[in-house]
């Protein structure tokens, strides 16, 4: 793996020194050096989409910087796109969020950043359920608050409101829900997540509702946003959302938070403090992604459909790994603990054996807090799925 070290002549400060560097970033790196060393790497580390960005945005764009929409805008987003989210959520879960209550954001994870940032003092308790997006513990330590764990493992990675329930404390200010989830795919079934919400509300406990792959549920699981939840329920609740994933627009940086007004102008200050706006020309495409044509999303979603459904059998039928069946994203999470018996300890032995000997990258679930799993990516070809699959099987065989 590319470590990410900072020199130790630099005077690193305390809050940054505490943070660990992204493991998903790293498994890209290490993709990317093996490919520039001419290596056929197979990659299953991917967090984005294999799908270039519709062309109906791309037009969008260019004929944003036409029309010399290049200069800063409001730092809460245009009007347009302002408008264009309300609209998308009024539409598509009959939720009604005001103009003070929604910003446009640098990705999905500005919005996370500045949603705890804004909230979150020193010891204040954060509770995220494993596995967890490595970014969530890391903004929370960014912010001196206190990452509390919740295992959801025996469960099969599906959090309950019994445990969020068990898990709250006096101290506890916070939750970090992601679902579907990155890594798991898992999703938190709708009624269960009313049930959550009714919990928070019970004991004052504000949740961040991180939503970027919603979009990309299988049958019979169906779409959903806590955004439809009832008003009561949704007093402490940001919604972070992001384009990244349902429009293939990683790259373009866009994401938005929708919250109450106080806690959207505490983000707008952070927010203003540091990247001002998310980019105009992205703002623009954004509008375009949110009002037109949807079409691209189903094409994107039958796409992954058909990998997910050829991955999960095959990953099955290999000895010593189980994979159950994640509703959501674009992630395989199989459990390698069967491989684990003799000269492999770790799921990182497991993967590094998969790397070093097959070309192959894929996650390890440690940096997500599920050691002994492995994250697979589909947001690749069915062609180098199927070379992958057939790679991990070799370590797999050779581990048993
Ligand atoms: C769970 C989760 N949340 C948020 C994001 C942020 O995405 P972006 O900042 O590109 O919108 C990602 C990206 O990988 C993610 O996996």
């Amino acid at each position: 793996m590319v470590a990410s070290r900072i020199s130790s002549d630099f005077p690193v400060s305390e809050n940054v020194a505490a943070m660990k560097a992204s493991a998903t970033l790293a498994a890209m790196q290490a993709a990317e050096a093996m490919r520039a060393a001419g290596v056929d790497v197979v990659d299953l580390g991917a967090g984005e989409p294999d799908f270039d960005t519709p062309q109906n945005i791309k037009d969008a764009a260019a004929a944003a910087m036409r029309a010399g929409k290049t200069k800063y805008t409001p730092a809460a987003g245009t009007r347009d796109l302002q408008r264009a989210i309300i609209g998308m959520y009024e539409r598509d879960f009959t939720a009604t969020y005001r103009p003070n209550e929604v910003m446009a954001t640098s990705g999905g994870k500005q919005a996370i950043f500045n949603a705890v940032i804004s909230l979150i003092n020193p010891d204040d308790e954060v509770l995220i359920p494993k596995p967890y997006w490595v970014t969530f513990p890391e903004i929370v330590t960014f912010a001196r608050g206190r990452s509390v764990f919740i295992e959801t493992q025996d469960n099969g990675f599906v959090l309950t409101a019994e445990m969020v329930r068990r898990a709250i404390t006096p101290k506890t200010k916070l939750i970090i829900l992601n679902s579907p989830s990155n890594p798991s795919g898992r999703v938190i079934p709708p009624a269960e997540f009313k049930q959550i919400l009714e919990v928070l509300a019970e004991r004052g406990v504000y949740a961040i509702s991180d939503e970027c792959y919603l979009r990309f549920v299988y049958s019979p699981a169906t779409v959903f946003s806590a955004a439809s939840l009832a008003p009561e329920l949704r007093k402490r609740l940001c919604i972070a959302g992001s384009f990244s994933k349902t429009y293939a627009m990683t790259g373009w940086r866009i994401g938005y938070a929708l919250a109450n007004a106080d806690w959207t102008r505490a983000m707008l200050k952070v927010q203003g403090h540091s990247t001002s706006n998310a980019t105009s020309i992205s703002q623009a495409a954004a509008v375009e992604a949110a009002n037109g044509p949807q079409d691209s999303v189903a094409i994107m979603l039958a796409e992954y459909t058909r990998r997910r459904e050829w991955l999960l059998e095959a990953l099955n039928e290999i000895p010593g790994l189980k994979c159950p069946q994640p509703e959501g994203a674009f992630y395989a999470f199989p459990d390698v603990r069967g491989c684990l018996n003799g000269k492999l300890k770790t799921s990182e032995d497991f993967s590094t054996e998969l790397l070093e000997k097959e070309q192959t990258v894929v996650t390890d679930g440690a940096g997500f807090g599920a050691e002994g799993f492995i994250r697979i990516s589909y947001a690749t070809s069915l062609d180098r799925l199927q070379e992958g699959v057939k790679r991990i099987r070799h370590v797999a065989e050779r581990n048993q």
